[in-house]
């Protein structure tokens, strides 16, 4: 989150006034913000959800995956990723992002088995994946596209929004994204009948207040529903969206062009102009050079959060696939063909990457004279290392 204030409190403070909190209700906060955000994205439907993790099942049940089917995954993604396909019966198969931080497409490619269904590309820190390769493999081997944009949310790839290009598209609004509402999230489709299954996921009684559709039968699902505030909230922020967004694409592009002597290499990006600039990625020549430089250049390891690399996944490492035996799929008759082996050293090449490329954060509110000073210390941090 970036920013928010007081028009914000007095979004949310007109729910609390009206104590109009659900939102089945005449001029819905949640359906304004789902018809502004379907039209955003270009993207038809769109469903306010409880959560990013809650978008991503709703997203795949949706598309109708379940048990006896693989959804690739990238081994750089929060765990969140892989636990939905669990939460829909379905096991996910792990593979290599690239220097780009995101899905490798040859790893993608190698990966496709007789079972795999669905891929998961992930849009990380704001970076979008090589989505026409992506879109091309898919499109080939007959595989669902679902986008997980919860961390580029606003963004885009050569013209397109993140969230859009897929079969679905997925957001979160917690409070470490682009725009939030505390927690929350969106999913999004052009196929009607997709969002619809999307919708009965996410409020499987809904259908009392929407009415009942002839051609989607309701099926039971847990409820992820929103609240007006959330919707309110999120009317707010999406207003500040695209601007900060400019200002933070424009602060990367300026970060790139004023280290471009550096002899730094930057991350490969796929879609500069049109990514969400939240961070500045640089591929340093080893692990130590890129614990030196991210420390004095006021950077993160990608590898080192400690939440965000499938060798932090436990629950699928040690596979517990859910809360009772009988519904784990790694324990499912119909799953058990599907591939599950999982180790901390499976993607060497991710950790490797990982581990030895720093992001630079941006910030829409970083003054000009700040973004010099921060062009001083990355040029100063990459003397001492290089
Ligand atoms: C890439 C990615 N996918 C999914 C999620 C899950 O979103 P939420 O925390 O809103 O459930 C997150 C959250 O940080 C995320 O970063």
């Amino acid at each position: 989150m970036y920013r928010a204030g007081q028009t914000e409190i007095d979004a949310v403070g007109q729910v609390i006034r009206s104590h109009a909190f659900f939102r089945y209700r005449e001029k819905s906060e949640c359906e304004r913000f789902e018809k502004r955000w379907a039209k955003h994205l270009g993207a038809g439907h769109a469903c306010i959800t409880s959560s990013g993790s809650t978008a991503l099942t709703a997203a795949l049940a949706g598309l109708g995956v379940g048990p006896g089917q693989e959804v690739i995954v990238p081994a750089y993604t929060y765990m969140a990723t892989a636990i939905a396909v669990l939460a829909v019966g379905a096991i996910p198969v792990i593979v290599d992002v690239d220097e780009s931080l995101t899905m490798s497409p040859l790893a993608l490619a190698e990966a496709i088995g007789p079972r795999t269904k669905a891929v998961i590309p992930v849009h990380m820190v704001g970076l979008p994946c090589d989505m026409g390769k992506i879109m091309r493999i898919a499109r080939k081997r007959k595989l669902w596209v679902i986008e997980d944009a919860c961390q580029a949310v606003g963004g885009g790839y050569e013209g397109k929004m993140l969230g859009a290009i897929g079969d679905a598209g997925t957001f979160s609004f917690n409070a470490f994204k682009n725009i939030t509402c505390g927690e929350g999230g969106a999913v999004v489709s052009s196929d009607e009948q997709v969002a619809q299954r999307a919708r009965c996921m996410t409020d499987c009684c809904g259908f009392y207040w929407r009415g009942r559709s002839a051609d989607t039968k309701a099926f039971v699902a847990a409820g992820a529903r929103a609240s007006e505030i959330q919707g309110a909230m999120l009317n707010v922020q999406l207003d500040r969206l695209p601007g900060m967004l400019r200002a933070m694409r424009g602060q990367k592009k300026t970060l790139l062009r004023k280290t471009a002597k550096s002899g730094l290499a930057p991350s490969p990006c796929h879609s500069l102009d049109y990514e969400c600039g939240t961070q500045v990625g640089y591929l340093l020549g080893s692990q130590g050079a890129a614990v030196k430089f991210g420390a004095m250049a006021g950077g993160f390891i990608p590898g080192k959060t400690g939440r965000h690399v499938y060798t932090e996944w436990d629950p699928i490492l040690e596979k517990h696939g859910a809360h009772h035996p009988a519904m784990d799929p790694f324990k499912m008759p119909a799953n058990r063909r599907c591939r599950m082996k999982y180790s901390k050293d499976m993607c060497p090449r991710s950790l490797d990457v990982l581990n030895r490329t720093v992001l630079v954060p941006t910030h829409p509110d970083r003054t000009p004279e700040a973004v010099d000073g921060l062009i001083v210390k990355i040029k100063e941090a990459a003397k001492a290392v290089l």
